[in-house]
């Protein structure tokens, strides 16, 4: 648990709430936390999946992995410690965005369980769908898409996940998609098709 700093704080609470908010919006606030080895297709697909959902007029938005450490995360590196508190931050970031109504999409590796059930439990039953993009390693490596993988087999990056640090694949994910076998687009589809059918957005007419 993240120590409590600050005392003779009190919640304001709002006059317009998620609820008003999801009327306007005609969906309901959620996070879809996409996890994965890197290279595993977690930006390609978040990014796919917020194209068609902005096409049918839906409010999203993307956390992204280096866009966030830029920023937000500027202080943390790649030590057990600090991707806790990077994945804590994040998830943090995502309840506000699932409380403003927006359909908000994390694509970090997330390596470890524990983190992203602490995410999970931030927000109420329903409102986290976690997506497990899987591929295997070796396509993962194959693909190489930033050359990550050479310079962590060569020993210069240290505590890279999949090779010199672990990788927790979910348990019991809203789902799975395998990036390996199926097309994006394909992968694509079953992202929308679970948000439809877990009453997040409307089923198309
Ligand atoms: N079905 C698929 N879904 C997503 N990406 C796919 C699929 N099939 C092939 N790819 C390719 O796999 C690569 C995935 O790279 P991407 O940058 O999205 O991975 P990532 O999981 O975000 O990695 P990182 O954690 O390093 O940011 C891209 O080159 C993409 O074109
Ligand atoms: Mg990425």
């Amino acid at each position: 648990m993240t120590e409590q700093k600050a005392t003779n704080i009190t919640w304001h609470e709002a006059n317009v709430g998620q609820e008003d908010r999801e009327k306007l919006l005609n969906q309901k606030g959620c996070v879809i936390w996409f996890t994965g080895l890197s290279g595993s297709g977690k930006s390609t697909l978040a990014l796919e999946v917020e194209s068609k959902l902005h096409q049918r007029g839906h409010l999203t938005y993307v956390l992204d992995g280096d866009n966030v450490r830029h920023g937000l995360n500027k202080n943390l590196g790649f030590s057990p410690e600090d991707r806790e508190e990077n994945i804590r931050r994040i998830g943090e970031v995502a309840k506000l965005f699932n409380d403003a109504g927006v359909i908000a999409m994390t694509a970090f590796i997330s390596p470890y369980r524990a983190d992203r059930d602490n995410a999970r439990e931030l927000l109420d039953e329903g409102r986290f769908v976690e997506v497990f993009v899987d591929c295997p390693l070796e396509v993962c490596e194959a693909r190489d898409t930033k050359g990550l993988y050479q310079k962590a087999r060569a020993g210069e990056i240290k505590e890279f996940t999949g090779i010199s640090a672990p990788y927790e694949a979910p348990s019991q994910p809203e789902l799975t998609v395998n990036t390996d076998s199926l097309t994006l687009n394909e992968c694509t589809e079953r992202v929308i098709a679970l948000l439809e059918n877990e009453g997040l957005i409307p089923v198309l007419q």
